[in-house]
This record gives structure tokens, sequence and C-alpha cells, in this order.
């Protein structure tokens, strides 16, 4: 068989298609939409097979083995072609390949990939040299000599959505941030979708090649639950097991250990229509099944497990501003969306890790992941004190006051939200209580808090205060007039460069949750949207992020100091992310890859960063 082949320079992401094509060549770097010089050459068929390797000449001696769950029916959908339906009241659940293609409908035309199959990867080259004048010491001056264990946790990290692409491939239902980015008018900012972003859904042999080749130990991915349940529930697709059960071989083969996340904000689409998603405890036991299924299946491999990622966000800032008029929300909107989410999200999260612990017997350690910034007061006084103390209440306590401390809601939530804030029963309690091995903190930045402009007591009084129910302000412009940091991106505002404000944190986070406990915490996610990054022309310009390198640097050697001189117990930091990506609402335009992406050719260029966070490991003896 020919194969096609693109192999771009020494440091571009080298890959082979399964389809074949005749043609092979060889093309050099450049951005995306910039001026090209490229140059392209043919390869004979001699040299493209002397350096592939094959799908099957190379499949591993030692296949892993997957355990299936019997009580669920598995099936394969084919059709690639939306069914035009009237509406969404009339979408059937029969899980048949008519109502998926209904589905599809829903969300409109989905761009179509450049290829549909997985690629085989060809040999990546390591070393790769470092950035020109670059120094691999990462930390100087008092911190340099000291050591992190050997069972630190650093790897990179992506999610299903934003890293895929491959949106309708193989069966794949759609979610919720498919119908958002196309249907909603300005919904992501600069107009992509996830349709193909990263292409990661056949790419990932390369990817996972890549971080072989450059030693990195953890890869944090998430399951896609539309591919797996198109439907959120019902039938299993068969090919998007196929498809993961591929992904963890090949990790497993690598040496690279996967960190799991089961949700990244991908509510399946027909659960939206169903019951209005994470507002309805119905999802309990829809996200419980599924969570069962893969964790069955994968668990052998997998030593760390995420049940979901960034309630804080997905339920704090989706749900109560959700659009209104793509699906039913039977009368659920707002603030009470938001903390019916909350709850039902807890009550998920505790159920699964009960089950695993319990039914399961799971090896792994479990967790969900906290999206909160460092709270620091705007000045000394007491009053900007107390309102760190509700802020933090609000956007840790949330979640963390049930789960690492009481069981229950911080008093200031219940006293102020009222009904909106739905009740535990004792056995809920008990479940939630305890229900994290480790704190999971995604912590990007800092804020700078004072108490609302009419006063906390005033403010929680009146449910018409523009800044109820929080009651509190929040800016990362100093007193001074200062920002707290370097910022990032504009599409990624709120985000500024506080290293020291990571060591502060972890200080907050062990006094607060994990301390009592002795418990640990892992840095799960923590990057930087380097400034004005998609605007650069000529590659090797995007791939310096030299202020992405003073972040990483800041940051690291302040979690180094938070552990070693503070004795914080902190046993991981993961960075956002693998490669650019889907950023959300800010769409492709907005980059946070240790890697740069090339969206049209797909190809992956380390950039200076990762070279920063690959090396503060190797100095601190790992
Ligand atoms: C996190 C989120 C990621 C990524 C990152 C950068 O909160 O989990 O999906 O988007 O922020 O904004």
């Amino acid at each position: 068989m020919s194969v096609p082949l693109l192999l771009c320079g020494l440091v571009g992401a080298a890959y082979a298609q399964t389809t074949a094509n005749a043609t092979s060549s060889v093309t050099s770097t450049s951005v995306d939409n910039a001026p090209t010089a490229s140059t392209s050459q043919t390869l004979s068929a001699a040299e493209t097979s002397s350096i592939l390797w094959s799908l099957q000449s190379s499949a591993p001696a030692d296949n892993l083995t997957f355990s299936s769950l019997s009580n669920f029916t598995y099936t394969s959908y084919t059709s690639q072609a939306p069914t035009p339906t009237t509406s969404v009241a009339t979408l059937p659940t029969d899980y048949s390949e008519q109502a998926w293609s209904m589905l599809w409908d829903q969300v409109g035309p989905v761009a179509t990939p450049p290829f549909n199959s997985t690629v085989i990867p060809t040999p990546e080259p390591s070393p790769v040299p470092p950035p020109y004048g670059f120094s691999s010491q990462v930390t100087t001056g008092n911190l340099s000599s000291y050591q992190l264990p050997s069972d630190f946790v650093w790897g990179v990290a992506s999610a299903a959505y934003q890293v895929e692409g491959a949106a309708m491939e193989e069966g794949r239902g759609p979610s919720i941030w498919d119908l958002l980015s196309h249907r909603v008018h300005g919904y992501v900012a600069d107009g992509t979708t996830g349709d193909i972003t990263d292409l990661h859904y056949y790419l990932y042999p390369q990817d996972i090649a890549r971080l072989k080749a450059f030693n990195i130990p953890y890869f944090s991915l998430t399951i896609s639950w539309s591919r797996v349940f198109p439907f959120g529930r019902g039938y299993v697709n068969e090919q998007a097991l196929a498809h993961y059960d591929d992904v963890i071989q090949r990790l497993v083969d690598a040496g690279i250990k996967p960190i799991v996340t089961l949700f990244h904000w991908d509510t399946p689409l027909a659960l939206m229509n169903d019951y209005n998603g994470w507002t309805s405890d119905q999802i309990i036991a829809d996200f419980l099944a599924y969570a069962q299924l893969v964790m069955t299946r994968y668990d052998k491999y997998v030593p760390i497990w995420v049940t979901v990622n960034e309630p804080q966000v997905y339920c704090g800032d989706e749900y109560p501003g959700f659009p209104s008029g793509y699906w039913p929300q039977y009368g659920v909107t707002g603030l009470r969306a938001q903390f019916y989410c909350g709850h039902n999200t807890l009550l998920a999260h505790a159920q699964i890790v009960d089950w695993y612990r319990n039914t399961l017997g799971g090896t792994g350690r479990v967790t969900f992941k906290n999206s909160a910034n460092n709270f620091i007061p705007n000045t000394t006084s007491s009053a900007d004190a107390a309102a760190v103390a509700r802020g933090n209440d609000f956007q840790l306590g949330w979640f963390n006051s049930p789960v690492w401390q009481t069981g229950d809601y911080p008093a200031s939530l219940r006293s102020t939200l009222g009904d909106l804030l739905p009740n535990f029963t004792a056995a809920e309690s008990a479940m939630v209580l305890g229900s994290c091995d480790f704190f999971a903190i995604d912590g990007y930045t800092t804020d700078i808090i004072a108490p609302a402009a009419s006063g906390i007591a005033d403010c929680a009084a009146n449910s018409s205060d523009p800044a109820w129910p929080t009651c509190i302000q929040q800016s990362q412009v100093t007193a001074s007039g200062w920002d707290v940091g370097f910022a990032a991106d504009p599409g990624a505002s709120w985000l500024k460069s506080d290293p020291t404000g990571v060591r502060q944190f972890l200080n907050y986070l062990q006094k607060t949750y994990t301390g009592p406990k002795g418990k640990d915490i892992v840095l799960s996610e923590f990057g930087f949207a380097e400034p004005f990054e998609n605007n650069f022309t000529a590659l090797p310009d995007a791939r310096y992020d030299q202020l992405r390198v003073d972040y990483f640097t800041g940051y690291l050697n302040n979690l180094l100091a938070a552990k070693v001189e503070d004795g914080v117990n902190v046993t991981g930091a993961v960075a956002w992310g693998v490669f650019d990506n889907f950023e959300w609402s800010s769409g492709l335009s907005t980059r946070f890859g240790l890697q740069y992406v090339n969206y049209t050719t797909l190809e992956r260029y380390p950039k200076a960063s990762l070279f920063t966070f690959m090396d503060f490991f190797k100095q601190h003896g790992l």
C-alpha cells in the first residue's frame, strides 16, 4: 500500500495516514495563513516505507485486556448525514441511526476532517534541539538544589472537545458544545468550532510518540461521553471504545501514565434535550453508568481518575448564561440552574467514587478538578479580608466544604441563597464527605477582592443587588493601579501571571482543606495564553513564547518553594495544554499550547516554554 506522508522539518509533527494517496511530500515550516515559503519534495515508496512502522507489524506483543460490562447494548453508528427534523420536541429517543442523524441536524453542518482514519506514526526526533541561547537551568539561587520525589506527577493536559475534532466521525453524538459553537451566534468569539481543531482523534498515535520522545511521564486526557454514548445513555458506541482502547494501549506501550477525566464540559446534547443536562437529577444515573463502563474497562491502566472538570465553570459560568431557545430548559435557568447543576455534580461524583472504591475495588486515585483563583484583599482592611473569605466560600467552599469539611455547603451560601441551594440527605452528606482522594486545583491566576459597593451585609440581604449573591468585587488591578501580573492574550482576559500567588494559594488550600485530612494537592492545570501569538506570520517567532516561559518559570519555582520551604504537600503539576486547541468561547485563535499547531496542516511544533517545563523537572531530579 502506498501511504502519504507529511514530514515537516525536524520538529514538525510527522505522521502517515492509513488512507491511500499517491504522492508523498515534505513541507517546510510556516504559520497557517501566513505567506508561505514552502518547498515540497516527493519521497520514493522505498524512502517512505523505510521511515514508517505499520500498525499491523508493530502491534505490541502484550495486548492489553479490557473488561466489558454485559448490561449494556453495544452498536455502531455508520451514517454521516444529518437528517432534517422539524423541532427539538419531536426528537425520538430510540437510539437509532435516524435519531442520531436528527441530533446532528440540530447542530447543523459539521466540517469534514481532511482525512478519516488513524495515522501511522513516524519516528520522532529525540532529543529535539532547544531554542537558540536557551538555558535549561529553570531554577536559580537557593531553590536550585531542591529535589522532587520520584513519584511526583508531572505532564501535560488536553480535553476531548478541545483537541479531538472528528466531531461526527465514527458514531460520535453531538455535545452541547457542538450546538453552542455552531448555532449560537457570537458564543465563540472568532466563530470557530471544535469540528476539526487538532484532529487528535486521528493523530493521537503521533501525538503520543511525541510525548514519549520528550519523556513526559503523564498525559491528562478526557474521554468524550457522547462518543461512548452518542445519546448520553442507551446504546454504547463500539467504535468509540475501540478508539479509546487504542489510545490507552499506545500510552501504556509508550510508558506514559494516563490521567483520565470523564467529563470536561461536553454534556451529550441528547441529555440537554431530554432533561436539561446537569440541572436534572436524572443525570446522576446516566453519568454513573457511563463512568462504570469506562472505569471498569480502563482502571488497570489508569492511576488517576477525574470525574468532572471544573464544576465551578460549567455550573457557575455556563448554566446561568446559556442562551434560551436551543433546547428545552424546563424552567430551570439562571442561578437555580447553577446550584442544581452543582448539587447534581456533587452527588454524581460521590456515587461514582463510592462505586469505584467499594464495588469495583479500583486501585487508582479519584477526585474532581477545581477551578479557582488565588484571592487576595484589595487593602489591609478587615472588610476586604471578609470579602476574600466570602469569595472563597462561593468559589471553593461551594464544592469543597461538602467534600472536605462538613458534608454541606458553607453557611454563607445557605443563608444567602435560600431555596436556590438544594439540601443533602444525611446519607448523601456522608457519601459526599471524603469523596476526593486528593485536591486537584486548576490554579492559573490571582484576583483582587473587595466587598460589593453596598457592603456585604446589605448586598446579601438584597437579591436585586448587582453583586448578589457573592457580594464581592473582583478585579486584577491592585489598589495602586497596577495589574496583579503581566497580561495574557486578550482572548484570555481573565489571566494574569502572578507566580507568588500560586505559592500563597497552595498554602491556603492545605490550611483550609487538605492539611487537616493529611491529604495532598495536585496543581492539575496551569498555563498561559501568550499575547497575540496568533498574529505572528512567521512560525519561529510564534514558537519563541517568552512570556509563557516566564509564567512557567515563576509558577514552577513557587510551587517548589511551597513544597520544600513551606511544607505544602503538593504532589503534582500538569501544564495546560499539550498543544494549541479550541479555547472554548475564545475559539482557535487564543493559544495555550506548549506546542504550536498549524491549523491548516495540523502540524505541531514545540514552543520554547515546553523546554522550560520539561527542564524544570530534569533539574529537580526527575
Ligand atoms: C481551564 C479548562 C481548560 C482550558 C484552560 C485554559 O479552566 O479546564 O479546558 O480551557 O482553562 O483556559
